[in-house]
This record gives structure tokens, C-alpha cells and sequence, in this order.
């Protein structure tokens, strides 16, 4: 069972594990067949083909785990969630489907703001339970590294309250956790016509504050018509960069108002969900070395028409990552499996660009392609053995978890328990 590290027992994965498939990069074009890979003292030791693994190791006496030609790849990257909120909005579901539309909703008072007041509401250990089920399905797919944004609290001590539970979820579970501080994500109802007031207490006082006490990884704004605009936005990129932040961007979501021309100009590490991108952007992208992070289960859920423009990041070689954007208003998805076939089916992503996605690219998302991402020597060994004949399967199935085995840090994580249980 994978289990909250607080109750959980050690168990050290070390050993040689042989008679694999491994995709170290986790594109399945690039290949070891006839695998074998040794960890020690949590690190991978050596990684080649089972043939060419030095004798010292085969006579250390080290644990075997033959792996029965299954496949193995980088443990799993969720690059973009909103993974920690009070409540949910299937209410909000329901007017959807009766005909609001997503933007509707949320000029009316609901969409975002009504999650900032279950959000503030909760106190922090409510906020980590409820959370904490959401991360558990992520991670029982294979996933050992969540990028985790705040963004529900709007205020000193909510925004606080969220990144503390999103901390505390990575020491508690088997898991990498990044936090990303999102305080420009809606207006709170108390700046209601004072947009640049709240952006001002965003710049001035959260982040520095919230910096200081080491609870933010990176910097983010949900720069649109319905949240900030490119001027706002520009701000807060200012005031992250003066901390010598890194900064990403919900760009061209539902318009384009230029958000990733701002983001590109700050070197911004990716710009997310892009249906509105143009080529103009893409070119800047490219410029800046920002990833593209395309968001299925957000298109799918709010019932998007346009496509991003996947020909475009293809022609101007943009690294593409995959994510769930797991969050109660567009993407109540826990499953970042499902989104690998939702990028196929929904944006005709090829199986072997997802499956990059979730590993290599979504690791460059973050700014963490040194730590996360590819197997290698030296690495931490954050791995998965899949139960598939290939790896194209992890993107063919839906509601199927062929996941067999999960190691994370060097250690067994192998079933899900809550911190409580
Ligand atoms: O990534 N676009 C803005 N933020 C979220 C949605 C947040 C919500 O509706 O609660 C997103 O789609
Ligand atoms: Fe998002």
C-alpha cells in the first residue's frame, strides 16, 4: 500500500532490478530493451543493458527484482494542479450543463470565488483531508511529483493556510511536491472594482511574506478577461523576479490578450492551457525556451471548441507537457492517466508526446529537469513498473490503472492509505 510517510514503513527498494523495458526519458521511441538498472542508498547506481552491467554489481550480493519484461519509466510528473480547495462545485456543474457557460458563472459571483469561501472556511487540517484524497488517486497511478498552485485564498493567511497543507502534503506522502503562489488568480469580493488595490497586496505583501517563509516554489497569475489583465499581470512577474522567483502563466485560456508575449519577456519556465495561442507567441516561446503546458481535462470539462494550436508547437519544436490542472471548477480530474488519452483523443497528440508529457517535458515545466523526469545514474530513483505489453497502452486505456509497482525516493510506495487511517 502506498501510505502517508508519517505512519508508513520504510522499505528501501535498493537492489538490481532486471529483465526490464525502461524508457528512461519516458518517450517510448527512446528505449533499453533487456534492462536492468541498480539502485543504491535511494540513488540509481547504473542503468544500461543487462548484458553490460559491471560484475561488481552483479556480485555484491545486492537484492534481485526480476521485473518479467514489464515496462518501466520515470515516476509520473502532474506539472499544473490546484490540488488543495475547500469544497467542491458540482453545483456549479449542474448550471453548466443547463447552458452558463464557464465565464458567465464566475462574473455572477460563483466559479473561483465561490471555492475561495469553502476554501477559507476550512481550517488546515480539513483543508489536508480533503486534499489529501485527490492526491492519493494521483498517486496511485504512478505519479511522484505534483506541482501544487494556491490561488483559493486570496488573503495573507488563506494563501498561507493552502501552500502550509500543499508542504505538508509532500512530507506526509510518498511525493515531490512544488508549490506555485497563485494569489493573482480572482479578484476577492472585498477589492470587488479595486483590481490594482489587490494586486498591489499581492506584490507588496503576500509574496514577499509568504517568500520569506519558504512556502513558495514559483509564481503564477491567470492573466484574462475574467481574472488579471497584461499590465496587472506584468506586475506581479516584476515583483516575482525581484525575489529571483521563476514565473508561469495561465495564458490564452479563453482569449488572447497577449498573456504570453508578458510571459515570454520574463523567460517564464511554461505558459498553460493556450486554445488561443497564436503564432506570433509561439515564436516567442520558442525564444524564451517556455513549455507549452496543454491542459485536456479543462478543454473537455468547460466543453472548449478550439483547439491549441498543436501544429504550431510542433513546426517551432516547443516542449509540449501534459497535466490534469486538477481543480473544482474546470478539471475535477484526479487522473493524469485519463489525460494521457485525452491528449491523444481530444488534441491528436501522438501516444509518445503524452507519455513525454508526464515525464521529461513536464519536469522541464517545473524548472526541475536536473531532478526529475530520466533515469539515470547518479538520479533519485522515482520510478514506475507498468503491468502493459506497450508503453502506448498508458494512453489507451481509460479507467484501467496498469500500474504494478511504484518507487519513489528509493523506496516501496505500493498501495494508498490516508494519514489518519
Ligand atoms: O486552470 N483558469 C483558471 N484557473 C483554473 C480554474 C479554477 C476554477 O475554476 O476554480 C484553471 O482552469
Ligand atoms: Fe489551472
Amino acid at each position: 500500500m502506498l501510505q502517508s510517510q508519517e505512519v508508513k514503513q520504510v522499505q528501501p527498494a535498493d537492489g538490481i532490478w532486471h529483465n526490464a523495458r525502461i524508457a528512461p526519458s519516458g518517450n517510448p521511441d527512446q528505449v533499453i530493451t533487456d534492462a536492468a538498472m541498480v539502485l543504491r542508498d535511494g540513488l540509481i547506481a547504473w542503468i544500461g543493458t543487462e548484458a553490460e552491467m559491471p560484475d561488481e554489481f552483479g556480485q555484491a550480493g545486492l537484492a534481485r527484482h526480476d521485473v518479467g519484461k514489464r515496462w518501466i519509466t520515470p515516476g509520473l510528473i502532474d506539472c499544473h494542479t490546484h490540488l488543495v480547495y475547500g469544497g467542491n462545485r458540482a453545483d456549479e456543474f449542474a448550471l453548466r450543463l443547463a447552458g452558463a457557460s464557464y465565464e458567465e458563472i464566475a462574473r455572477s459571483g460563483g466559479g473561483i470565488v465561490s471555492t475561495v469561501r469553502a476554501t477559507r472556511l476550512a481550517d488546515e487540517d480539513s483543508l489536508f483531508q480533503q486534499s489529501a484524497r485527490r492526491l492519493e488517486a494521483l498517486l496511485a497511478e504512478g505519479v511522484t511529483t505534483v506541482e501544487i498552485k494556491s490561488g483559493y485564498g486570496l488573503d495573507l493567511a488563506t494563501e498561507r493556510k493552502m501552500l502550509r497543507v500543499a508542504r505538508r502534503l509532500g512530507t506526509s506522502y510518498p511525493v515531490t511536491v512544488y508549490t506555485t503562489f497563485l494569489g493573482a488568480h480572482a479578484l476577492p469580493p472585498e477589492y470587488l472594482g479595486r483590481a490594482d488595490a489587490y494586486i498591489k497586496l499581492v506584490c507588496e505583501e503576500m509574496l514577499p511574506a509568504l517568500h520569506a517563509e519558504g512556502l513558495i516554489d514559483a509564481v503564477d497569475v491567470f492573466c484574462e478577461n475574467i481574472g488579471f489583465s497584461v499590465a496587472q499581470s506584468e506586475q506581479v512577474f516584476s515583483a516575482a523576479a525581484k525575489l529571483g522567483l521563476p514565473v508561469k502563466m495561465h495564458a490564452d485560456q479563453l482569449s488572447n490578450m497577449g498573456g504570453t508575449q508578458l510571459a515570454t519577456r520574463f523567460k517564464a519556465l511554461s505558459v498553460d492551457h493556450l486554445e488561443h495561442l497564436s503564432e506570433a507567441d509561439v515564436i516567442a516561446m520558442q525564444q524564451s525556451g517556455t513549455v507549452a503546458v496543454l491542459l485536456p481535462g479543462a478543454y473537455y470539462f468547460i466543453r472548449e471548441t478550439k483547439q491549441p494550436p498543436l501544429e504550431l508547437l510542433r513546426r517551432y519544436k516547443i516542449p509540449i507537457a501534459i497535466s490534469t490542472d486538477s481543480n473544482p471548477g474546470t478539471s475535477p480530474s484526479t487522473s493524469l492517466l485519463l489525460m494521457l488519452n485525452m491528449a491523444c483523443t481530444l488534441f491528436r497528440m501522438t501516444t509518445a508526446e503524452a507519455l513525454t508529457g508526464v515525464t521529461a517535458n513536464a519536469a522541464l515545466a517545473l524548472g526541475k529537469a536536473d531532478r526529475h523526469g530520466l533515469l539515470a545514474a547518479g538520479r533519485a530513483a522515482d520510478f514506475v513498473v507498468w503491468s502493459v505489453e506497450s508503453l502506448a497502452e498508458l494512453a489507451y486505456w481509460s479507467g484501467l490503472n496498469p500500474c504494478s509497482t511504484i518507487v519513489r525516493a528509493g523506496q516501496f510506495s505500493v498501495a494508498l492509505q490516508k494519514e489518519t487511517a
